[in-house]
């Protein structure tokens, strides 16, 4: 079967269509209903299913005869370990960490907040608390004890688990100072805390409730699988929104398995025993559904890979990685092959590796440049495949559908929408818009298998922001287009979300920081092009009458409160002060004008601006 007539029976015959891809999962109970309406045209998948994520993902691949079948690989440049994992070892390490949350009294539905760098014992707690019923909520190490304050304000966990530390660079970071002042900022307090010690660093323990992870191993009994309705969260993953308390993403159990193990062959074609690297980390949805589940659910080997795409120890580091470990797919975000290309712009390092094992390159969190993209294909001379997703989604919406048909690829475009999400182009009346005309990309409810399932403990968010804004839809907060023959064009955001080398983030957040400052009348920060990065945060900011701050020393102050408060990885290092900031008549900053500005494109002055001459002013900062 052809990729249209895939797609028409996901939509046409939904139930029948997600049954077939169910059947693909190790259920305890399979389920009998599909799919059931709970309103406003979103609803829930296999409500009367009975499963284990962890169970499909270890003891299930162990049933099928993969137990001495490398699970996961771990390469380590910054702390020179590389150590592997078969499955039988893993569900192992991961049944007896779970028996080891179960006797300090984890249960199903317990919340375990997971602060940790990118070790294979951030997969292991997360695989353990699956075993459990209990919910994750992984939190990205490079996010500062603030971010991490209101994320454990918010989900309200029993226990955390960190690591003494993380390793960047050029730099030891110690985790648990920044875990000690998260706790201490929030409300709410985890009753207690498993701490790996890594040799790298070591981390005080404070007596009654801090743990030692291998202590606690030590003297664990293996825990079974506990069986979850499918409709029950599997983990909180926070990402950012429009304004400064992040959005705690839901999802479920049994639509998550069998989404992504559809994914894994659909989107990258991926089959029992082959090597699945997505270079990501676990703290994104990226490293959550293919780093962690999805290659297990598949029976793949994954590659967790702490390191970075340059400098660890150079821009060869991708093709030492996919050689060592003989990767067949590669899945990282365009702004670790723009770091690469632009360290070894003729790719003299990939003539020292073998990659022959390497069938395919994906790429997304961000639109992937065409130059990139060209680069790519030229050197490797492999297929190079976008696709679009987002936290919410959890898996592809559009992707190029190599598992049921290889489709031309038109650079710009993550090709067509994967089968299960009926993608609409819609204008600002709520009205479909012709084929080449842009909009506001959305997808016709219900969305498939695997997506969120609300919004943590605020269900009315979760329809105000998705579902309220285009009755029958999900909105997408991304604008583009729908070609001719069908392809998607994602052009970016239309809300305050900005992508920093791939990693998400709120101007709006940022705004509130900056706004903070004593001296700080007014702000706005807006997301500018960065060759590298793709974007980053510029600020611009209005000083209170009578305050004398010297500007170089408010920029200092402000990227340091930035730093401070939402982390290094914001990447906020410019703050000019203007002596008006662009507003509609009725007060809106007119931030879409400031971007353009920033980035030097051609702008149309709006007929409801107050004073056009404002922008004339804000150029001449830009350009001076
Ligand atoms: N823990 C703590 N700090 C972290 C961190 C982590 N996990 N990750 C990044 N940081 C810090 C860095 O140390 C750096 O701090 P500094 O300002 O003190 O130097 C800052 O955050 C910015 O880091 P980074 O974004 O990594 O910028 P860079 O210039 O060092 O590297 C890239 C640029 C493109 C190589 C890098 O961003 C990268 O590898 N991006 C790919 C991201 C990715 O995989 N995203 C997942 C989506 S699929
Ligand atoms: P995240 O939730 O961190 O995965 O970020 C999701 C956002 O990243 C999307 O809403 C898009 O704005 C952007 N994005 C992800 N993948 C792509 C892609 N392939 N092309 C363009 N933008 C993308």
């Amino acid at each position: 079967m052809g990729y249209n007539s895939e797609f028409r029976r996901s939509i046409d015959q939904r139930d029948e269509f997600w049954r077939e891809q169910a059947a693909a999962i190790d259920w305890i109970t399979p389920p009998d209903t599909i799919w059931r309406a709970k309103a406003n045209g979103h609803g829930e998948w296999f409500p009367d299913g009975v499963l284990n994520t962890c169970d499909v993902a270890l003891d299930a691949n162990i049933r099928a005869g993969r137990g001495d079948q490398v699970a996961l690989i771990y390469d380590s440049p910054v702390s020179q370990t590389q150590q592997s994992y078969t499955y039988n070892q893993l569900r192992d390490a991961v049944a007896r960490f779970a028996g080891a949350l179960k006797s300090q009294g984890i249960r199903k539905g317990d919340r375990v907040v997971i602060y940790m760098p990118m070790v294979p014992q951030a997969a292991v707690a997360m695989l353990a608390c699956a075993r459990l019923g209990a919910v994750h909520s992984v939190v990205f190490g490079g996010f500062a004890p603030h971010e991490l304050a209101v994320r454990i304000e918010d989900a309200r966990p029993k226990a955390l688990i960190t690591a003494s530390c993380g390793i960047e660079v050029s730099r030891v970071i110690e985790y648990k100072p920044l875990v000690d002042k998260a706790i201490a900022q929030s409300q709410h307090k985890p009753e207690f805390c498993v701490v790996l010690q890594r040799p790298q660093a070591h981390a005080d323990l404070e007596a009654g409730r801090d743990l030692d992870w291998e202590a606690l191993m030590a003297g664990a009994t293996p825990a079974e699988p506990e069986p979850v309705q499918a409709t029950d969260p599997l983990y909180i993953l926070y990402t950012s929104g429009t304004t400064g308390k992040p959005k705690g993403v839901v999802r479920d159990n049994g639509g998550h398995a069998v989404a992504l193990r559809y994914s894994m062959k659909l989107v990258y074609d991926a089959n029992p025993g082959d090597v699945f690297w997505a270079a990501s980390d676990v703290g994104w949805v990226v490293g959550h559904s293919y780093i962690v589940y999805g290659p297990l659910f598949a029976g793949c080997t994954t590659v967790l890979y702490e390191g970075k795409p340059v400098k660890t120890p150079d821009a060869g580091a991708f093709w030492r990685v996919v050689q060592d470990h003989g990767v067949n797919l590669l899945f990282t975000a365009p702004t670790a092959f723009r770091a690469v290309r632009k360290e070894d712009p003729e790719a003299d390092h990939l003539q020292r590796y073998d990659i022959s094992s390497l069938k395919r390159i994906f790429l997304a969190g961000e639109r992937l440049d065409p130059p990139t993209y060209e680069w790519l294909k030229e050197h490797t001379g492999l297929p190079v495949l976008d696709h679009w997703w987002q936290t919410e989604t959890g898996w592809a919406i559009c992707c190029n559908p190599v598992g049921i048909e290889m489709m031309e690829t038109k650079p710009g475009s993550a090709t067509v929408p994967s089968p299960g999400f009926n993608v609409q182009v819609i204008d600002i009346n709520g009205a479909q818009v012709a084929a080449g005309e842009q909009g506001q990309i959305a997808v016709k409810l219900p969305l498939p298998p695997g997506c969120m399932t609300t919004v943590w403990g605020d269900d009315d968010r979760f329809r105000k922001t998705y579902l309220d804004p285009i009755p029958g839809y999900y909105s997408s907060g991304d604008g583009g287009y729908i070609d001719d023959d069908g392809y998607v064009f994602i052009m970016g955001r239309t809300d305050d979300v900005i992508n920093v080398a791939g990693h998400r983030l709120s101007t709006g957040e940022m705004e509130e920081v900056v706004a903070s400052h004593p001296a700080v009348a007014e702000c706005c920060v807006v997301g500018a092009h960065d060759d590298l990065k793709g974007q980053v945060p510029i600020g611009l900011v209005l000083i209170k009458d009578g305050a004398t701050i010297d500007h170089d020393e408010l920029e200092e102050e402000l990227v340091e409160m930035v730093r401070d408060r939402i982390g290094a990885i914001a990447c906020f290092r410019r703050a000019m002060v203007v002596d008006r900031l662009p507003k509609t008549r009725s007060g809106k900053i007119l931030r879409r004008i400031i971007r353009q500005i920033a980035d030097g494109e051609d702008y149309s002055v709006p007929s409801t601006i107050d004073d056009p001459a404002i922008l004339e002013e804000i150029s001449e900062k830009f350009r001076g």
